[in-house]
């Protein structure tokens, strides 16, 4: 066992655990951060992107001591208090979700998405992005929809990587 200890949407945390525990299970299992979800384990679903550092990451592809002194930020971390994320507010405003599974890890990925690209962003961008990203209901129309939508209303430059 290890003692890892990382920010986790501007909490410092520390958790005794095993050195080939996941990042998703860490933060799952852990610190009982559950809004991070699991579909697949093995990089291919996307419902497990957590930001590391302020950068996207499929939190299963990454070891929790990988992460030791980071400062993540996962689905919790998002509102201001009752005030959701603007991609939050739009995922509701278009209907971009149906069962919810995908979603925090669609979410994640599109504030990371809006962030490099800012104003710059347009849909053929924002459908190759999603590309790690699966949605089994939606069909994506409304989740594209909500990602324009909130690029557009948070009117971010691009970020200089
Ligand atoms: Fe990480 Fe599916 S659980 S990509
Ligand atoms: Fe159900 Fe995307 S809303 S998997």
């Amino acid at each position: 066992m290890t003692t890892v200890s990382m920010t986790v949407n501007g909490r410092q945390v520390s958790a005794d655990v095993e050195d080939r525990t996941l990042l998703v299970d860490y933060l799952r299992n852990a610190i009982s951060l559950t809004g991070t979800h699991v579909g697949c384990d093995t990089s291919q679903c996307g419902a497990c992107v957590v930001h590391v550092d302020g950068r996207a990451v499929k939190s299963c592809t990454m070891l929790a001591v990988q992460a030791a002194g980071s400062s993540v930020t996962t689905i919790e971390g998002l509102a201001t208090g009752d005030e959701l994320h603007p991609v939050q507010a739009a995922f509701r405003e278009h209907h971009g979700l149906q069962c919810g599974f995908c979603t925090p890890g669609m979410i994640m990925t599109a504030v990371d998405m809006i962030r490099r690209h800012g104003g710059q962003l347009d849909e053929a961008t924002v459908r190759h992005e999603l590309e790690g990203n699966i949605c089994r209901c939606t069909g994506y129309h409304n989740i594209v929809k909500a990602i324009l939508d909130a690029a557009a209303k948070m009117q971010m430059p691009a970020a200089a990587e």
